[in-house]
């Protein structure tokens, strides 16, 4: 089941409109909420990232966080699974074909998705990634449906055989196709700092928060080219995905070509943190 411009009703039933914007332009925003055991995981955090997009494109947000919060409590009742993806995609509605803003209710739409956390195999053995120059936007901290860079970008990974793409903007690491990327230097942990050039993951925030309440030594600054060539270790995480390392980088090994130990502690604080949530604790 899936929710259109008010009404619910199974996917097969739901049409657009070929002149929505969205199909147009690619002119809205999404977010993707993970569900766990039917909780939505930070959903204030997520509703007030949505609220930040939908100011950098200047779109009124059509519901309350109220109500957003009530839609997703019937969008994740009307599925099956414990485990969901809640996806959430507003468009600049429908009008004639024109690059000015229309007058129009905006299209809204919500589906849900089972979510598969990444399997004991993969967390074993870790991911592979390649790199490749961020020819993206500068409003990446803008969660737009208009992913044709980042599409482009991680199929340079599946076109390798790696998970990911991770992007380098003037010699700098930005963060993952859809991805933040977190880098281990003599058992440092390094984050990119939030800006235009990458995207405030909220799984980026729950990592950074474990680090800081478990005393594990982190720092928020730019992360260069060599460091990112030359780390200990590589962590990617996303609501998709949760936290996974990357062991290997444009095909070389990265440091001992394993998850390393800060990747097994901040899994397990992770794994520890989305528990305490399901019981109804954490992350609400
Ligand atoms: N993407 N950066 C980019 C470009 C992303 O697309 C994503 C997530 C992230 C991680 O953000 P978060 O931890 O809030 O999921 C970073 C989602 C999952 C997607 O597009 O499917």
């Amino acid at each position: 089941m899936i929710f259109l411009n008010g009404q619910f009703m199974p996917i097969e039933k739901a049409c657009i409109s070929v002149l929505d914007r969205g199909f147009i332009f690619g002119d809205g925003v999404y977010e993707v909420i993970p569900v766990y055991s039917r909780r939505p995981f930070r959903l204030a955090e997520h509703l007030s990232r949505l609220q930040h997009s939908l100011d950098g494109i200047r779109l009124n947000n059509p519901y309350s966080n109220v109500q957003w919060h009530e839609l997703i409590e019937q969008i994740i009742a009307q599925n099956d699974g414990e485990d969901q993806s809640v996806y959430l995609h507003i468009t600049r509605g429908v009008a004639k074909r024109d690059h000015a803003f229309p007058d129009v209710p905006p299209t809204v739409f919500i589906m849900s998705n089972t979510l598969l956390s990444p399997s004991k195999e993969l967390l074993k053995s870790g991911v592979a990634a390649v790199t490749a120059s961020d020819n993206r936007w500068v409003r990446c901290d803008i969660k737009a449906i208009s992913l044709l860079p980042n599409v482009l970008l991680r199929q340079v990974a599946v076109d390798a055989g790696a998970a990911e793409t991770i992007m380098i903007r003037d010699g700098y690491l930005t963060e993952g196709a859809a991805s933040n990327i977190f880098v281990v230097q003599d058992q440092v942990l390094l984050a990119p700092p939030k800006s235009h050039f990458m995207l405030p993951g909220i799984t980026y925030d729950v990592v950074l928060e474990l680090a800081a309440e478990n005393h594990i030594i982190h720092e928020v600054r730019e992360i260069s080219e060599d460091e990112l060539f030359s780390a200990d270790e590589i962590m990617l995480t996303s609501s998709m995905r949760e936290i996974m390392a990357v062991t290997r980088l444009n095909d070389q090994p990265v440091g001992t070509g394993s998850p390393g130990a800060m990747f097994t502690q901040l899994h397990q604080l992770y794994q520890q943190y989305k528990a305490t949530h399901m019981r109804g604790g954490a992350g609400e």
